[in-house]
């Protein structure tokens, strides 16, 4: 079967779970971001109707080019999952198979699957098989250091006509600290020859080109970097072109777009809901802000736009 191609950009928004919703996508879209994926889908609340887990696909015309990320461990449902998935408009479904979270990974899902390279086989086979648009998977290192086993992995998932690998350098035992194995992710670019796309501590303009310049991969993911920080777009493209650091925004730049970033949360889901989904953006954004632990807290606790203009007014 002849492998689907995508053309990825270089710098891509990663799947983020509870954060990357349509409001959060749509504003790093409005900032340079050129590639973006809606949070992770849990194949078994999809095929089961949840209203919650359809809504983690709702998009909108301009949410574009978009990617969906699965978090799969049946092959059935995941065959009943893209069939669902035909009716969506998205341009490539990848499979989860990094999640740490001890209730995913548990259950053989997400970074679960790391240790289970069969059902990984036949996971991805079905993608490539069933699914109507391009496919690709996201994975660790390994899922402990003593266990790495991104480049078989790597290796299974072009040999099942997979588009891409994503990687984060890091294991699963390692959860989002420690360093970033960029050795690994140089190992994998190098024996597989579909495009490699990178992750791990894409923080600036000069962490995305140490990652470019130790792996040699085709691209990366902006993470935590982008939270509460849509600049980081910007910021990454000038210096992988001129190799200077672009000034970060000014704080009035920054309370205006946190403004923007609020009413767009109130608009996608209600104001109540829009509020308590924003506060946590709140307090990312804040945190190169100097302001009092008592402020942070009003943030945390604002019930209403109103109440939250008022906190973004008095930070300086
Ligand atoms: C809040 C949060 C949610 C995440 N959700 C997902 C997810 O749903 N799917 C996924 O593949 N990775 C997820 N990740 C992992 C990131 O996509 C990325 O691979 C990881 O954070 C490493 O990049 P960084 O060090 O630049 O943050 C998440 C990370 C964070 C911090």
């Amino acid at each position: 079967m002849p492998v689907k191609k995508i053309k990825f950009p270089k710098i891509i928004l990663a799947p983020l779970s509870d954060v990357s919703d349509l409001p959060f996508r749509m504003l790093n879209r409005s900032f340079g971001c050129k590639f973006a994926y809606c949070q992770m889908v849990s194949t078994r609340a999809l095929i089961n109707n949840k209203p919650k887990t359809e809504e983690l696909l709702r998009g909108h015309f301009r949410d574009h080019p978009l990617g969906v990320q699965l978090l799969a461990d049946d092959p059935e449902v995941l065959k009943k999952t893209l069939f669902i998935l035909r009716s969506y408009k998205y341009e490539t479904v990848d499979l989860n198979a990094g999640c740490p979270t001890p209730k995913v990974a548990k259950k053989g899902q997400g970074a679960g699957l790391l240790k289970d390279v069969e059902r990984l086989k036949v996971l991805m086979d079905i993608l490539v098989r069933f699914g109507d648009r391009p496919a690709t998977i996201k994975i660790r290192t390994g899922w402990a250091e003593d266990n790495l086993v991104a480049v078989k992995i790597a290796k299974l998932a072009e040999e099942a006509g997979l588009s891409a690998v994503f990687i984060h350098g890091r294991t699963r035992q390692q959860g989002y600290g420690g360093e970033v194995d960029y050795k690994t992710i140089k190992e994998v670019k190098e024996t597989i020859n579909i495009p490699v796309i990178a992750s791990g501590d894409i923080f600036s303009g000069r962490l995305a080109k140490k990652m470019f310049d130790e792996t040699g991969c085709d691209g990366i993911m902006v993470a935590r970097g982008s939270l509460g920080n849509p600049w980081i777009f910007k910021e990454i493209e000038y210096f992988l072109k001129k190799g200077k650091i672009l000034q970060g925004p000014s704080v009035g730049e920054l309370k205006k777009v946190m403004k923007k970033h609020l009413a767009m949360c109130c608009k996608f889901y209600g104001e109540k809901i829009g509020v308590l989904k924003f506060r946590k953006h709140f307090s990312w954004y804040a945190r190169e802000i100097r302001y009092s632990r008592s402020v942070r807290n009003m943030g945390f606790s604002a019930k209403s736009v109103k109440e939250l203009h008022q906190i973004i007014n008095i930070l300086k």
